[in-house]
């Protein structure tokens, strides 16, 4: 079988291996200590009051969405240029989507566009920004509008976490200290920044809605002798919300606590591996990277282009071994969204373009430079090829 070379994967060690099996001999497995301690390292890392581990970065939206109030008769906006979990976590919770279109630079929400749709539109209870690829949102602009409207904000940083960004007034912000919103998702699926196999997170600076997420982690069960409503015996418990079992194992937690450790070093090989890219396609015509912040200390999980030649690089690469990606398929155009909520293709016509022309190339830690070089010959070479060079 032909050794295909991956658009992501995780980097796992001796270190992680030893960290699971000490909890894999221990009496417990599923969500205890290790998950505390995981939390615990989340808050550390965000500078967030509250972290909740959950079992996929799709949880953390949709208990987020929970926690929020979002429920039928709502809306919720996002971005049609994400994956379809952070629109679903939407609809699982009985509200209608609304999407704004996006950035043609950035791939992030136009937050200009998103703002406008916010102030006309008072059934929006609730809005997702997605940071693409690492790259932040505009979020001071969006979090100001969303106050005055009394709108809910809840950052899908499932590509972000480990990044800091800079605000207009020069303070720098970790992903994830929820500054400017009120509750941010991560996922740890093996491709992000950080990994426990499956996993993901909340993270607020609410106690309040910290205390919602963790009992909808639990099935809406409360143990908290504040909440109880009515017994008192020691073994007594409360279900005061319908919810499901999100909860992550201690075992995922023990790996996730060394990938913690780790990130500062993943994150310095993902930043040097695209800057290697922007250098080697700043003089190709026919590609143009994602656009990167002008002090960038983002913790970029894809490295995509726009590419004129979308498809026929995505099949010379494939044809050299080297797999690609495309994130994503517009949300809106995908069957479940028009034939239940009257989406169109043509309704957000600078997102369907940047699909048309999006790839995201070969970007994880241990990718070395050889085989960076050998991905950025095979697009040059693509592109000479059809004039672009
Ligand atoms: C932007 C975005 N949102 C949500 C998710 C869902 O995360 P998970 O796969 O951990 O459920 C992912 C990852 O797959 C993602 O990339």
């Amino acid at each position: 079988m032909k050794d295909y070379l991956p658009y992501g994967r995780q980097s796992i060690g001796e270190e992680e291996a030893r960290r699971m099996r000490d909890v894999l001999e221990s009496d417990w497995l599923t969500q205890g200590p290790k998950v505390v301690e995981f939390e615990a390292g989340l808050n550390d890392l965000c500078g967030s009051r509250n972290a909740i581990a959950v079992s996929h970065g799709t949880t953390a939206l949709y208990l987020a969405c929970r926690a929020a109030g979002l429920g039928p008769g709502d809306r919720f906006l996002t971005s049609p240029i994400t994956f379809v979990a952070t629109a679903n976590a939407g609809l699982l919770c009985g509200a209608e989507p609304v999407f704004a279109d996006i950035d043609a630079k950035t791939f992030n929400l136009d937050m200009d566009e998103a703002i406008r749709v916010v102030k006309q539109d008072s059934r929006i209870k609730v809005v997702l920004p997605v940071h693409m690829g690492g790259r932040m949102c505009g979020m001071e602009q969006l979090a100001t509008a969303c106050r005055e409207n009394e709108v809910t904000i809840i950052e899908d940083a499932c590509h972000a976490i480990g990044g800091r960004w800079r605000d207009s007034t020069g303070a720098w912000h970790n992903v994830g200290d929820c500054a400017f919103s009120d509750m941010t998702c991560f996922s740890f699926h093996p491709v992000k920044n950080l990994t426990t196999g499956e996993g993901g997170a909340v993270v607020t600076n609410d106690d309040e809605l910290a205390s919602r997420l963790r009992s909808l982690r639990n099935h809406g069960i409360t143990r908290d002798p504040t909440r109880l409503k009515e017994g008192r015996e020691p073994w007594h418990y409360e279900m005061h919300d319908l919810s499901l079992n999100g909860r992550l194992t201690d075992f995922q937690a023990a790996l996730g606590l060394v990938q913690i450790d780790k990130l500062p070093r993943l994150k310095k090989r993902r930043q040097e591996l695209v800057r290697r890219y922007d250098e080697a396609f700043a003089d190709l015509d026919g590609v143009t990277p994602q656009a990167r912040p002008v002090e960038d200390d983002s913790c970029w999980h894809l490295m995509i282009i726009r590419t004129r030649g979308r498809t026929g690089l995505y099949e010379h690469l494939l044809e050299k071994g080297i797999r690609t990606q495309v994130h994503y398929i517009p949300v809106h155009t995908q069957p479940y969204y028009k034939e239940h909520f009257g989406t169109r293709r043509g309704d957000y016509p600078v997102a369907e373009k940047y699909y048309a022309q999006a790839l995201s190339l070969p970007l994880f830690p241990d990718l070395s430079d050889a085989d960076q070089d050998r991905v950025i010959a095979a697009v040059r070479e693509f592109h000479q090829a059809a004039g672009d060079g």
